[in-house]
């Protein structure tokens, strides 16, 4: 099959396309035939050699696919045939590729409104989007600030806090303001001006951004707030006694994805892809992945 693979670590030039053999599903995984895989910062994070894995090189790329299921090795879950769509488990990477395994429970029924590259866009960004929700506990009524809000992650944060009846303020360049309104953002914030602190006191905080925008997040809180940062671990340096601050390391989670496909089939949650690349353009996608700069999603088309 054709993959996109890895041999040593380093800029996007060490991305490959080679000739690999199709994986073999192990008991309670599935194998699928990728239509596509979506792009992640994990990917280029994961090629400079910035988060580890115990797998020798070459090494696979990628952790979100949609594709159609081609072998089961249960009798749970989705069939020969069925369009589904998930997430490997972190860190082992294999989306880029033809073929991919995947547990049995990591994967849902493709929603029927999106298209396999739409699909595609959704597993990780919105899993990690749905599972720091969960960590903050946000309830209906609640105040929430995304930082980031118009990136991967922040599309689908801002719109499932919606989703959750919450009070949503985010941040985003003044391009991206309409799009935030557009997604039903209660206060856009343009994050060129002094904002953060601006805000009335929130509940909570999601915080796609890291660095300067972690440590200043602790203002925005009320006392009792929670704090979920994303990129890095919490900066102690900045911790405000009173408020709860963790970072949330997503997982896999198929139950979790089938019900966000069924937001999506809803019309309560949309999926924007900035665009749809080949395969074949995997480094040029990872490159302008590393921006930071995407609106939603990019994906690879197989
Ligand atoms: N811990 C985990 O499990 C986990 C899971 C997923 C992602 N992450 C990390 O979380 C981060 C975000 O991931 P992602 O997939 O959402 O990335 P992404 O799609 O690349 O985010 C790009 C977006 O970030 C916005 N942005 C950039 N700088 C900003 C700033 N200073 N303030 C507000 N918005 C800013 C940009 O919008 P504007 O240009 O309009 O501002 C752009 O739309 C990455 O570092 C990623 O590695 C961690």
């Amino acid at each position: 099959m054709r993959a996109v693979t890895l041999s040593r670590h380093g800029d996007e030039s060490v991305l490959e396309l080679t000739e690999q053999p199709v994986p073999d599903p192990a008991d309670g995984q599935l194998l699928i035939k990728v239509r596509a895989a979506g792009v992640n910062p994990v990917d280029w994070k994961f090629r400079e050699g910035a988060v580890s894995t115990d797998r020798p090189f070459p090494l696979g790329m990628g952790w979100d696919v949609a594709g159609t299921v081609v072998t089961t090795t249960t009798a749970d879950g989705p069939g020969v045939g069925d369009e589904v769509y998930g997430m490997l488990p972190l860190p082992y990477a294999g989306a880029y590729q033809e073929f991919a395994v995947l547990p049995v429970s990591a994967v849902a029924p493709k929603p029927v409104e999106l298209s396999f590259a739409q699909a595609a866009a959704v597993p990780l960004a919105a899993l990690t989007a749905w599972q720091s929700l969960d960590a903050a506990q946000l309830t209906a009524g609640q105040r929430v600030l995304i930082h980031g809000g118009a990136g991967g992650v922040g599309h689908f944060a801002v719109q499932l806090a919606k989703a959750r009846g919450a009070h949503v303020t985010a941040t985003t360049s003044p391009r991206n303001l309409a799009f935030l309104r557009r997604l039903g953002v209660d206060e856009p914030l343009d994050r060129t001006e002094e904002h953060p602190h601006a805000v009335e006191p929130v509940d909570v905080v999601i915080d796609t951004v890291g660095g300067r925008t972690q440590q200043e997040s602790w203002r925005a809180l009320r006392p009792g707030g929670v704090l979920i940062t994303l990129p890095e671990p919490i900066d102690e340096t900045y911790r405000i006694p009173g408020i709860t601050g963790r970072r949330v390391v997503v997982a896999p989670d198929g139950e979790a994805l089938r019900r966000i496909g069924q937001l999506i089939d809803s019309g309560a949650v949309q999926v924007e892809v900035q665009d749809v690349l080949p395969l074949e353009k995997a480094a040029e996608a990872q490159l302008i992945s590393r921006t930071g700069q995407v609106r939603g999603k990019l994906v690879l088309s197989l």
